[in-house]
């Protein structure tokens, strides 16, 4: 009946409701039929009318719609800011316009090469051999909790060695795993030494323990020679979060001999946030399949993903929808970094991380880590002086020239800023801009000026 009663209305269009009200439209003619037309005639669906005969009926088209913010409606805003604090740091041209590409299956043979890409772009920034090399579809934090999800159970000894936040972080995470979580801890700026690390693995006996390799919150780069053998010889998994250094220091992993070793995409790498490189060495594989019990996730469990990621003999499967086009922007960024090559990568960081120390001492300022080799050239702990408002130093930096440099984080807030020299960003233009600005924002400060 509709294409009858649709010549007739269309006469009549100014007042549909009349219209088919006259027309006596039958109790068959249901409400998505009536708005069918409405749309076709170009009027407007009236939700509370009820067709002669027919009893009013509480749909969902008889709530009334909350409108939508005005702020939504109006183009988005991102203004260009250099980033130049611990993290994100910019991403190339070239990275974002991988991520506006085309959306593909999370099965489709073209992205499954994208994440053959990635698995060998991994293994190279890392330098390791291992299979099962990936990127978890998350943030750092999504690495941290997928390395300690399938490594602990419930009971076991973790052992945290703690030297700022990340140290604090992965023991708050083990302990929410049920973990007889144990720490063994350095003050602020200073590094763990192979003797510290074998008396705690002498005292807590721990089945896995946590070593940061970048503590971006103090600006620490731990030495890790020896800590693999190390932790073999008491049977611990070594677990090494590279989060601020993978691609900015040299890193050989199977030379080092640690078991599991997690980043993130958004730092040195330059790509955006939200993948999470990830290694899984044999000893790690073997402690995660003698499991006597479940892993507790599902998104983070490894057998999933490492058959997703084609790291194992069965076909790929279906485990959860990667986010595609962060994963094209992840494999540009490790292209990127395979073209200038990893010593090449290293050595721009060095030397910019030089440069900003030798500013840094010629204005008079200190940084927090005494030792040089100690330093993590990617994320650099400037002390703030005595009296100075770190705060708002940074507002004045960020409002003159754009830039984000930040405060610390956990034990060293209110004590030092913290700026990032990482990938795009390590340039030595860049240190010019931030050393100018940093001067300029403290004199600003001590001024009064803000
Ligand atoms: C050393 C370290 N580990 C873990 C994280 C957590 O990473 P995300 O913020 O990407 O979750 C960070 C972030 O700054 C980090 O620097």
């Amino acid at each position: 009946m509709l294409p009858g009663l649709l010549r007739r209305t269309v006469s009549l269009r100014s007042n549909l409701r009349t219209a088919l009200q006259f027309q006596q439209v039958k109790n068959t003619t249901s409400c998505r039929n009536l708005s069918t037309v409405c749309c076709i005639v170009g009027t407007t669906f009236d939700p509370s009318f009820t067709p002669i005969n027919q009893k009013p009926k509480r749909t969902m088209a008889t709530y009334s719609i909350t409108p939508p913010s005005q702020e939504l409606l109006k183009p988005i805003h991102v203004p260009p800011k250099t980033l130049m604090g611990p993290g994100p740091s910019n991403a190339s041209d070239r990275v974002l316009k991988a991520s506006a590409l085309p959306i593909l299956g999370h099965l489709h043979p073209e992205f499954c090469k994208v994440m053959d890409d990635i698995k060998a772009g991994l293994q190279y920034a890392f330098q390791t051999k291992n299979p099962v090399t990936f990127a978890i579809s998350g943030t750092g934090h999504a690495g941290m909790e997928a390395a300690l999800m399938n490594i602990i159970e419930r009971g076991e000894v973790f052992m945290s060695a703690v030297k700022g936040l990340w140290g604090e972080r992965a023991a708050d995470l083990a302990d929410r795993l049920g973990a007889d979580v144990r720490r063994i801890s350095k003050p602020l700026g200073e590094v763990f030494s192979l003797d510290d690390i074998e008396k705690g693995l002498k005292e807590h006996k721990p089945s896995a323990l946590y070593l940061c390799h970048s503590e971006s919150s103090s600006g620490i780069l731990q030495p890790l020679e020896g800590m693999g053998p190390l932790c073999k010889k008491y049977n611990c998994i070594l677990i090494v979060d590279t989060v601020a250094s993978l691609g900015g220091v040299p890193f050989f992993l199977d030379e080092l001999d640690i078991d599991l070793v997690y980043s993130g995409s958004q730092k040195v790498l330059s790509a955006p946030p939200g993948t999470a490189p990830i290694t899984f060495g044999p000893r790690a594989i073997e402690k995660i399949k003698n499991r006597k019990t479940r892993v507790p996730s599902f998104y983070f469990d490894f057998e999933g993903l490492a058959n997703y990621w084609g790291c194992d003999e069965g076909p790929r499967r279906y485990h959860h929808t990667a986010p595609i086009n962060s994963m094209y922007a992840l494999r540009e960024s490790l292209a990127f970094l395979a073209e200038e090559g990893l010593e090449k990568f290293w050595a721009r960081h060095k030397e910019c991380a030089e440069l900003l120390y030798k500013g840094v001492e010629d204005m008079g300022l200190k940084m927090l880590v005494p030792n040089k080799d100690c330093r993590l050239p990617c994320v650099n702990t400037v002390c703030v002086p005595e009296g100075v408002d770190w705060k708002a130093v940074t507002v004045y930096v960020m409002s003159k020239y754009s830039i984000e440099i930040s405060g610390g984080l956990g034990a060293s807030a209110g004590k030092v800023w913290r700026i990032g020299l990482m990938g795009e960003n390590a340039t030595k233009e860049n240190v010019e801009r931030v050393l100018k600005a940093l001067k300029e924002g403290i004199e600003s400060v001590k001024a009064g000026g803000k």
